[in-house]
């Protein structure tokens, strides 16, 4: 129903851009003022509303099983933006690694995820991300871009439940400093790269 009005708007804005009804002559004036953007359809960025939008910089170095720093994946970087929507309990995210080595590794469904913990310590994940792929010519850039919405699953079973579960993408924008974002490597099994959300 929504792709209907959105259609009508647009033809509607369309039609008098095209041929705008003038009929000074005959005392007749019709001025038409649609906001597209204002009014939530189209324009440039509106498609998904997001309540905060995160740009992480993850790195080997703030890699730590427990509180041990392991030095992650030498060499490897990662970019992991993300788009959130709380209401709709959804996040959009663009994961960009860089010299990336081994497979990705993990015992959850993915290698790549939100986890729960403040710097400096581990925690479970609480979102699973597809994980990076090659999209151009560059085998050494691997990137993974699209959204979910929960309820959230890790495929990581600990205390008998998904560590997924229960979550809402809220609690980040409650406090960005106590998620971090990172991915697994076969080669560096607590962690490739590292980010702090905040
Ligand atoms: C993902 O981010 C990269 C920059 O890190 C950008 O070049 C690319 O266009 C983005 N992709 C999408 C689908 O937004
Ligand atoms: C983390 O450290 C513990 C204790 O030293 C060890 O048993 C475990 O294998 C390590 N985890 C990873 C993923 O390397």
């Amino acid at each position: 129903m929504k792709t209907s009005i959105i259609t009508s708007l647009v033809a509607l804005a369309i039609s008098v851009g095209a041929a705008p009804l003038d009929i000074s002559g005959g005392k007749l004036s019709l001025q038409l003022n649609i906001d597209l953007n204002q009014a939530g359809f189209g324009g440039n960025n509106d498609l998904f509303h997001f309540t905060s939008t995160h740009f992480i910089h993850a790195a080997p170095e703030f890699v730590v099983n427990g509180t041990t720093p392991t030095g992650g994946l030498a060499g490897a970087l990662g970019l992991f933006n993300f788009g959130i929507n709380s209401h709709a309990n959804m996040i959009c995210y663009n994961i960009t690694l860089h010299n990336f080595q081994g497979d990705f590794s993990s015992p959850a469904s993915s290698a790549t995820h939100i986890h729960e913990a403040a710097v400096g310590a581990s925690g479970p994940p609480r979102i699973s991300f597809p994980n990076p792929v090659r999209f151009n010519d560059d085998p050494a850039v691997l990137r993974s871009v699209g959204c979910l919405t929960g309820p959230f699953a890790t495929g990581l079973v600990m205390e008998g439940k998904d560590t997924g579960e229960g979550f809402h993408i809220s609690q980040i924008e409650k406090n960005p400093a106590g998620f971090f974002a990172d991915t697994h490597s076969s080669l560096a099994l607590p962690g490739a790269v590292r980010g702090q959300i905040a």
